[in-house]
């Protein structure tokens, strides 16, 4: 009796998920959100900022996107959900989906199992920094936090670019047109896509504020002048609550804070965001680091002016810790090892790890996953040359140990999963260990110091095809990428084909569907016509 009335109420709940729609026409506009340089920006439905995605844990989310540019392939990414049981809705070319082409329609669709402030982006060779990115905020009635706040408020952090990413990414890879291989550095620091954004608050309400860096390279600090704020989310991890006056905010990563209007304010508040120039190569005279955006009670009283702030008293996020305080995974039954990489190939600039710099297979990874015969699905040579395929078996404990050969730092996401920070080691000599306690904090996006180590656990109980990847857009371009192959015998036996629309996507831009990484499905591991150059 009591399983058929639980299986009656999954019923329920199961119909009665509701669905969440948006319809978006993209193409191109311009814009000038920094008043330094009109540029054109990829926009949404004629608007630039593009819309927030709102939802709620539970709900359906169906999001189809119209590509309308003339010159641009799209394809979308939901920043830190996991798409359980819809692999193909993550996004990335080549990895799970085909690219939607030019004059094309397609819905992503799934049903979103994560809370808290994620973001989606455009997924193509770092894209995302002409402008087709924003928040996406997951709201849930069962928030631990639920009847702590009165309402919320959205901070996006990014970095603004004059130039086309296309034409930026072509001389940053290109060692003729960049010996020293610098990263291009943007022009000036966004909130909200602005340089003087406010945010209204009423004294004395608290708010969850969603902080969420979109920047395509840099990583930036944020204060609150005269309030603190309480860190409860990470990532879409409800966290122990933290008391902090500043944030450090590497790109692709959140923060869900609460901050409480002061009662009795008498002025307006400056919150000052700073890039971390020390992470630049170079510091070009043309760039402005910093914004300041107000939080503004009463616009009778004047805006702040920019305010400097003497120290970032940031916290290192590896000391944070889950509010649902699960343990320390132990005895990782998969181990992997990555050495994070700057070097040439195929005569460019690129990054890669293990000495591979990650090149798209010609049939996307997940297809070749689809149509592979069983007993080869776990040989990585399938999965071609330059994808640095790794696979994963079910339910193992997975740890993953990302060795830094660089002086910078870069913040590395991985697609389907929030793994375990266990410990980090910043710097040349091992020194500034940093280790986890007992109950880790687990994120979707953590930063690997300059020459230093970081070592992430996870359990594989996400079968799919995951990109695991720098997410500084350069990087990416680069090819500093790998991929995992998680459980791939269970995403076949889930999985026979693929969905009409995404066949017609994929054929009508001739990409194979079937085969090795080379596209080959009779001689299965024979790569040859593999794509070998960028
Ligand atoms: C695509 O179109 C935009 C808007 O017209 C233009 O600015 C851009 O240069 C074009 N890109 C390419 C690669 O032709
Ligand atoms: C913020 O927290 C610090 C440390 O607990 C405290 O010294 C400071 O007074 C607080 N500031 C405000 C504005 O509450
Ligand atoms: C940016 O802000 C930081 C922190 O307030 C300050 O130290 C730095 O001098 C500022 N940089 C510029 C160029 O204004």
């Amino acid at each position: 009796m009591l399983l058929r009335i639980s299986i009656l109420l999954l019923y329920i709940t199961l119909a009665s998920a509701r669905k969440v729609l948006y319809g978006w026409n993209i193409g191109w506009m311009n814009a000038n959100p920094d008043g330094r340089r009109e540029r054109p920006v990829m926009a949404v439905n004629g608007q630039w900022p593009p819309p927030i995605i709102r939802a709620t844990v539970g709900d359906d989310l169906l999001v189809t996107v119209h590509n309308n540019p003339p010159n641009e392939t799209t394809s979308l990414h939901f920043h830190g959900l996991h798409q359980e049981g819809s692999n193909q809705m993550d996004g990335p070319p080549h990895v799970v989906a085909c690219p939607v082409p030019i004059g094309t329609s397609y819905t992503y669709r799934f049903r979103v199992k994560e809370a808290g402030t994620f973001w989606w982006h455009w997924h193509s060779n770092g894209q995302y920094m002409d402008g087709l990115r924003g928040a996406l905020v997951i709201s849930d009635p069962r928030s631990p936090y639920q009847d702590k706040c009165d309402s919320e408020l959205v901070m996006s952090l990014s970095d603004w670019y004059h130039d086309l990413q296309a034409q930026l990414a072509a001389c940053y890879l290109s060692p003729d047109c960049n010996p020293s291989g610098a990263e291009p550095v943007s022009y000036s620091a966004l909130v909200n896509d602005n340089s003087d954004t406010s945010l209204r608050v009423r004294p004395g309400e608290t708010y969850f504020v969603h902080v969420i860096n979109m920047a395509a390279f840099a990583q930036m600090y944020i204060n609150f002048e005269d309030h603190n704020v309480t860190i409860i989310e990470v990532d879409g991890v409800y966290t122990q609550p933290r008391t902090v006056s500043s944030l450090y905010v590497a790109t692709g990563r959140r923060y869900g804070v609460l901050l409480t209007a002061k009662p009795d304010p008498n002025k307006n508040y400056a919150i000052p965001v700073a890039m971390d120039v020390d992470a630049f190569d170079n510091v070009p005279n043309y760039l402005r680091p910093n914004t300041t955006a107000t939080l503004m009670y009463d616009t009778s009283k004047p805006v702040p002016r920019e305010i400097t702030v003497p120290f970032f008293d940031v916290i290192d996020d590896i000391t944070l810790e889950p509010w649902d305080r699960q343990v320390a995974l132990q005895q990782p039954k998969t181990r992997i090892e990555l050495n994070l990489e700057l070097f040439p190939a195929f005569g460019q600039n690129r990054a890669g790890f293990n000495g591979v710099s990650y090149l798209s297979p010609l049939v996307p990874t997940l297809y070749t996953v689809v149509s592979a015969p069983i007993p080869l699905l776990s040989d990585t040579r399938i999965y071609g040359d330059y994808t640095n395929a790794f696979v994963i078996d079910y339910g193992d404990v997975v740890e993953i140990t990302i060795h830094n050969t660089d002086d910078g730092q870069h913040p590395l996401h991985i697609h389907g999963h929030q793994v375990q920070l266990i410990s980090r080691v910043l710097g040349l000599f091992n020194n500034g260990l940093s280790h986890a306690g007992q109950t880790p904090i687990r994120r979707d996006t953590w930063t690997l110091a300059g020459q230093g180590t970081t070592v992430i656990r996870f359990v594989a109980d996400n079968p799919g095809v995951w990109h695991f990847h720098c997410h500084m857009e350069w990087h990416l371009a680069a090819g500093l990428a790998i991929t995992l192959v998680e459980a791939p015998k269970l995403i076949q036996a889930k999985q026979k084909e693929i969905d009409a629309n995404m066949e017609s996507i994929c054929q009508s831009q001739g990409i194979v569907t079937t085969g090795n990484a080379a596209g080959n499905a009779k001689d299965w591991l024979n790569l040859v016509g593999q794509r070998s150059n960028p």
